[in-house]
This record gives structure tokens, C-alpha cells and sequence, in this order.
């Protein structure tokens, strides 16, 4: 039996990053929304523990229509929060879910937990939202790492006034 399916999704810039230098994510509205749907549709999601401060801070947490969080880090224990499940792998939150019932997770970056997500090679899916700006320096979509992943396109459509949106099934 096939268990929970993992789909990474991630907005990045025309040329590849997933945050500016200064570590702002200036995305559309439109593309804010077509995320919001995919978590709506999925409901499962895991984020790093740097996204996770940052979303909770600025609130974009609070208007994410996810059904249970995961938060990957390395120190489980040091936090507190009853609306979210601590995880240090991302085996764990698999293992937690396909207990449950054969689904599917969400992995919504940072980069470091995309990196770490990839690397398990668990990963089936990637939708990237290509936004219409492009940043002189930034945070990239995975850390630098010896990998080749081959992809297959399965979909390719836009969204908003400006954005494109591609779907991979990544080939194993
Ligand atoms: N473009 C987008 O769609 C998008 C989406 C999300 C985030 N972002 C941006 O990405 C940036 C944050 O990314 P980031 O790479 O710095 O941080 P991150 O991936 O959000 O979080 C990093 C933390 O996750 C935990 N972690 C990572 N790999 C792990 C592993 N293998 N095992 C256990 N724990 C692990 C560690 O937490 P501990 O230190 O607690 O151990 C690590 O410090 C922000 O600027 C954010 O705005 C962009």
C-alpha cells in the first residue's frame, strides 16, 4: 500500500529564490491565495522551525487553512505550542499521518526543510508558483547539496497577472 504522498511547494523568484536578502518574501496576491487552496486541498503541512517563527510573527500563520502543522526541528522538546506537532524528521510526520490513514503532506519550505525533505527522497511532487520578480541575491529554493533529481512536467499553467505555475512529478 502506498502511503502518504509528499508534495513540495514552494514560491521563488523568476530566477530561483525563495526569499530576497533581506529574507522578505514580496509575493502576489495571487499566488498567496493559489498556496492557501493547496493547503485548503491538503490540509497536512510542514514547514521548517525558522518558517514557522517567522510566519507565527507576522501572521500569515494564522490565515493558513492548514488541518495540522508539523514543524521540523532539531530540539522537539524546547517548544510549546498546542496547535502544532514538533517533528525531527520528516519520517516522523510521515509516520504520524500514514498511521492515521494513507494522505498526503505538504512541505512549505524554508530551504533548509526542503533540503532535508528531498534528501529523504520521499518527495513525489513539486509545485513551483514562478513569480514575476527577480532578486539580486537570496535565500535559494534547496541548500547546496551533491544531488540530481529528474523531473517530469505534469502540469504548467498561469496564475494571476503574471505568474506561472509548474507541477513535477520528481521521477525516482
Ligand atoms: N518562497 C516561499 O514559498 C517560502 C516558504 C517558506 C519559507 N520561505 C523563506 O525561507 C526562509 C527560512 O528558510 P530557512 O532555510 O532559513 O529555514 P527553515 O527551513 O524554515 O527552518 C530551518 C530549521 O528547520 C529545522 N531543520 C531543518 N532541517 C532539519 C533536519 N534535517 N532535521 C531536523 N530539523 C531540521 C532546524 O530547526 P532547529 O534549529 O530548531 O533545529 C532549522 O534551523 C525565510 O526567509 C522564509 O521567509 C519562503
Amino acid at each position: 500500500m502506498k502511503g502518504t504522498r509528499v508534495i513540495l511547494y514552494m514560491a521563488v523568484s523568476a530566477n530561483g529564490y525563495i526569499a530576497d536578502c533581506d529574507g522578505e518574501t514580496p509575493w502576489t496576491t495571487a499566488e498567496w491565495n493559489k498556496f492557501k487552496e493547496k493547503v485548503n486541498e491538503i490540509g497536512n503541512v510542514l514547514v521548517g522551525r525558522k518558517t514557522y517563527e517567522l510566519m507565527k510573527k507576522d501572521g500569515t500563520l494564522a490565515d493558513m487553512p492548514y488541518k495540522k502543522l508539523f514543524v521540523l526541528t532539531s530540539n522537539k522538546d524546547k517548544f510549546m505550542d498546542n496547535e502544532v506537532l514538533f517533528v525531527s524528521s520528516i519520517s516522523d510526520a510521515i509516520k504520524i499521518l500514514t498511521k492515521e490513514n494513507p494522505t498526503q503532506l505538504l512541505i512549505a519550505g524554508g530551504a533548509a526543510a526542503n533540503t532535508a525533505a528531498l534528501k529523504t527522497g520521499l518527495v513525489d511532487e513539486i509545485i513551483l508558483d514562478i513569480e514575476p520578480i527577480l532578486f539580486g541575491n537570496g535565500l535559494s529554493l534547496f541548500e547546496l547539496s551533491d544531488y540530481v533529481k529528474r523531473l517530469e512536467l505534469i502540469n504548467l499553467a498561469r496564475y494571476g497577472d503574471s505568474g506561472v505555475q509548474l507541477h513535477y512529478e520528481v521521477l525516482k
